[in-house]
């Protein structure tokens, strides 16, 4: 059955982007003037998605309402001749059917997915952690391919030097990486000691899922800060059935932290073919990290 359908799970606090978030959710927050949430549908459909089951809060309204038509800023746009970010606003939320459920308490990321288990139904999906920003939707599209022909589950990955892994949820390949980066996983371990770690290769938010996920979710225990942990779902499927992990090739920043997304804006912004230029120039000009610069 191939994969069309895909949930972003989008409602914890964002606690490391406070005061921010206390008004505006991490996930709308702008990479460039884009919110992180809407680069991470745009992978999903570059990868065949069709429908988002975006999984929030009550208490986050903006993300629903990021969706909702804008006839009068629209009709703006067009009378002062933008029509170009008009056509780009009318698409949000048309180009991609999006549901949403809610998740009332967060707890946890495994939580957060079997909140979403009636939007989805029963059929394979994929699941984007939005802060985990992809340069592109070639990583998301080989990993449903492959959930397609194992009729597994598939994680994305990618390696870390190891003295790392201990921050990081990490796989236990029962395999060598073939050619095309697939390798197979035995299981999965949350933050291992460096000593102990199975390998190098670590998580990255991209996963495609089969439905009986769901069941398993049902059946996770809480963990010590009671928060319910995909990873110990997906260990319960890789015990069960085949699973694989897909080596990433695309270059990957990790937005969900204020450091992380500062570097990927300005390294997105220094690729951009509009400010790219001009902000290059001014960090040049600015000399910023020569000693008696500003700051
Ligand atoms: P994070 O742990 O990065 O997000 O979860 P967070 O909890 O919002 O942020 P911090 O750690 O407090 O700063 C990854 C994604 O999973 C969602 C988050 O919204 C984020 O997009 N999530 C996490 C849920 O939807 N529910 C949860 O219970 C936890």
């Amino acid at each position: 059955m191939q994969v069309r359908t895909a949930l972003i799970p989008a409602a914890g606090f964002g606690t490391r982007f406070l005061p921010a978030t206390k008004a505006v959710p991490k996930e709308l927050l702008p990479i460039i003037d884009t919110p992180a949430l809407q680069l991470i549908i745009d992978e999903a459909i570059g990868a065949g998605i069709d429908h988002v089951v975006i999984v929030t809060s009550r208490a986050k309204p903006a993300i629903e309402a990021y969706f909702q038509p804008a006839p009068d800023v629209i009709a703006k746009l067009r009378d002062s001749g933008r029509d170009e970010m008009a056509d780009r606003l009318e698409r949000i939320g048309v180009d991609v059917r999006i549901s949403f459920a809610y998740q009332e308490q967060a707890l946890g990321l495994g939580h957060a997915v079997g909140c979403g288990r009636e939007a989805v139904g029963d059929v394979p999906f994929a699941v984007l952690l939005p802060d985990e920003l992809m340069g592109d939707s070639s990583l998301l599209d080989q990993m449903a391919r492959v959930c397609e022909r194992t009729g597994g589950g598939v994680v994305g990955v990618k390696p870390v030097p190891w003295d790392e892994v201990d921050r990081y949820g990490v796989i236990d390949p029962s395999g060598e990486i073939d050619a095309d980066g697939v390798v197979p996983v035995r299981t999965m371990v949350e933050k291992p000691p460096v000593d102990a770690a199975p390998s190098n290769m670590i998580l990255i938010g991209r996963y495609v899922l089969t439905p009986d996920v769901f069941d398993r979710i049902a059946e996770v225990r809480p963990g010590a800060v009671g928060e319910i942990q995909l990873t110990d779902a997906l260990q319960a499927q890789a015990a069960a059935g085949p699973f694989h992990a897909v080596v990433s090739k695309v270059d990957r920043y990790d937005t969900g932290n204020p450091l992380g997304w500062l570097t990927a804006v300005i390294e997105l912004a220094l690729k951009d073919a509009r400010i790219g230029a001009p902000l290059r120039t001014w960090l040049t000009t600015r000399d910023l990290l020569a000693s008696g610069s500003p700051g």
